[in-house]
């Protein structure tokens, strides 16, 4: 049985750039409260002309393939985290099977928002191990910008979230570099404090119709901004603490930790707790706000490209979000 190991990363994200300030002239906001809260200064918010989440995917796929040494035509199966597919269905992984133009490939779509992209990891990581599929894209892509509440009265999740793809490429290993574990989890308890709720089949019939949407708040991100923060910094750390005891190693056996990009506030939190470095923790978030499961692999691009990410490296991916589901990823680079 071979581990697996991630042989190629890659990211896109849409053009059009969205200041703090430029929200301030819209909803009643301002920079300084957005920065303290969040750390986010910027975010980028899809082009309807230009961006889809399947053609982001692409384009993220693509980099990654390149880097990789690999095409189109090596990749044998897709695992597609997303929460804001193209359609309500079918999912965008069809979609992006599509537009790398890979005929027949299985491809499967992930709906556990934030935690994701980790989620979509692990399955790709079991399909290696057994020894189904030798390359798999793993995916994490958004469109949050067209779901948001863009008023003073969506302002709480309005100026968090941002648009864009991650993707990375999963082949099995023959050296130390490995996905050394993957720990996942859930508690459905808490689904309400973080959604959307339509278009939900859990609707009588005569208000699903679209006519009856008369109020279409459902449509919208719902967020309880204190519970999420609350258990979102007690499920990073015991997340983390779980893959660290699960591989016999320490908190000071981490180079480089990239946690879900929720809020620099909950970054910081986890930082001071495991005392780690500033250079040991990868932060994006105040470029591109939170972008659900596209975070981890964007982050995991750009570190892999400013050279943070060094073969040997024991990388630790967490996250947390709606569900909630929380998970991380121990990696061997
Ligand atoms: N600009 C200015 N004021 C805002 C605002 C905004 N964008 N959003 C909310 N406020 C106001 C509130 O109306 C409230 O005003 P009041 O005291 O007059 O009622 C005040 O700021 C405090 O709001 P509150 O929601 O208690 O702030 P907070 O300190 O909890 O910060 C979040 C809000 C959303 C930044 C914070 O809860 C958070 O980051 N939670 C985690 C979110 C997260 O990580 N989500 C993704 C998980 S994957």
């Amino acid at each position: 049985m071979h581990s697996s190991k991630i042989v190629g990363v890659g990211h896109h994200v849409p053009e059009t750039v969205i200041t703090n300030e430029y929200l301030s002239t819209i909803i009643d906001t301002n920079d300084a409260w957005i920065t303290e809260r969040t750390g986010i200064k910027e975010r980028r918010w899809m082009d309807p002309e230009k961006d889809t989440v399947a053609n982001m995917a692409a384009k993220a796929s693509r980099m990654a393939l390149q880097r990789a040494g690999l095409t189109e035509k090596d990749v044998e199966f897709i695992v597609f985290a997303t929460i804001t597919s193209d359609y309500y269905f079918p999912g965008s992984g069809v979609l992006l099977q599509r537009e790398l133009g890979l005929e027949s490939i299985g491809a499967l779509d992930v709906k556990n928002a934030c935690s994701g992209f980790i989620y979509a990891l692990s399955i790709a990581d079991q399909f290696i191990k057994t020894g189904m599929y030798k390359t798999i894209l793993v995916v994490g892509a958004e469109i949050q910008s067209t779901a948001l509440d863009i008023s003073t009265r969506g302002r709480n999740t309005a100026v968090i979230f941002g648009d864009g793809a991650g993707a990375v490429v999963l082949q099995p290993s023959t050296t130390k570099s490995a996905i050394l574990s993957t720990h996942l989890h859930s508690d459905g308890r808490f689904a309400e404090e973080l959604f959307v709720k339509d278009p939900g089949s859990s609707r009588p019939h005569k208000e699903r119709q679209p006519e009856q949407f008369l109020d279409t708040s459902g449509f919208k991100v719902h967020m309880n901004g204190n519970q999420v923060f609350k258990h979102a910094v007690v499920r990073f750390m015991e997340v983390i603490n779980e893959a660290l005891a699960a591989n016999h190693m320490q908190k000071e056996d981490i180079d480089l930790l990239v946690p879900h990009q929720a809020n620099l506030r909950i970054s910081q939190y986890i930082q001071e707790k495991l005392a780690l470095r500033d250079d040991q923790v990868y932060n994006n978030i105040m470029r591109y706000g939170n972008t659900t499961a596209a975070s981890i692999p964007i982050a995991l691009s750009e570190a892999w490209a400013e050279g943070r990410i060094k073969e040997n490296d024991v990388i630790c991916l967490a996250a947390f979000g709606s569900g909630f589901t929380w998970a991380s990823a121990l990696i061997r680079w």
